[in-house]
């Protein structure tokens, strides 16, 4: 499915077109490298991410549908690519949003309909997610969504310190 609708939220397909919005968010050096990419550096290096790295069947651009305007990325990983030792049937969760954007719920929002989408149409058995221990706002919206601490801790070079960095893993099982 190409599109998830919900109450404030459109997540979609990423365009060519998106590159100078991508990069109005992603270059603040406050988003990527919580979420463990560095900041975008110019307009071309969003426009490459996008073509190379969100043009797929499982990644969204989330849009405020009042103001068209996208605020945000979500989308999935599969077993193999993720760096969680996950199932062969599971996914790993991951997204950001931009600063202008924090606090309003929009996360939550957009990942509880993710989780929807995860459950009926990818019928994944567990879903996983992992945030920084320093993050704890990405913590909190895995707790809103349902998912639970595995007391498991992975560990990743931090782009903040420029050290390892401990990482929660989160799980939430399918409910069947
Ligand atoms: C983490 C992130 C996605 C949250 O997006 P958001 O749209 O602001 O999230 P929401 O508004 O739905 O929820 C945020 C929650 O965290 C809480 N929060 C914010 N800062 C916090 C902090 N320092 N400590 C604890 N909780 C915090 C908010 O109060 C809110 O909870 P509430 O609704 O119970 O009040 C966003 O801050 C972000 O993209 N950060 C940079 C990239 C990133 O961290 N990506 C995730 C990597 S795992």
């Amino acid at each position: 499915m190409d599109i998830i609708n919900t109450e404030r939220l459109l997540l979609r397909r990423w365009k060519d077109s998106d590159a100078e919005e991508l990069f109005a968010l992603a270059s603040d050096p406050d988003v990527g490298p919580r979420a463990g990419w560095p900041a975008h550096k110019n307009v071309e290096e969003s426009l490459d991410i996008i073509r190379d790295i969100f043009t797929n069947d499982c990644t969204w651009a989330i849009v405020n549908k009042e103001t068209n305007m996208i605020i945000g990325c979500m989308g999935y990983y599969l077993h193999g690519v993720s760096n969680i030792d996950i199932g062969e049937n599971d996914a790993e969760l991951g997204y950001w949003i931009g600063k202008p954007y924090w606090n309003k719920g929009y996360c939550t929002e957009a990942l509880k309909a993710m989780i929807v989408f995860c459950r009926r149409e990818k019928h994944f058995d567990t879903l996983w997610a992992d945030f920084f221990i320093d993050n704890p706002a990405s913590g909190k919206v895995m707790e809103k969504c349902g998912f639970t601490d595995t007391g498991r801790i992975n560990y990743c070079s931090h782009l903040y310190h420029g050290e390892d960095c401990p990482i929660h893993i989160m799980k939430l099982e399918n409910k069947r």
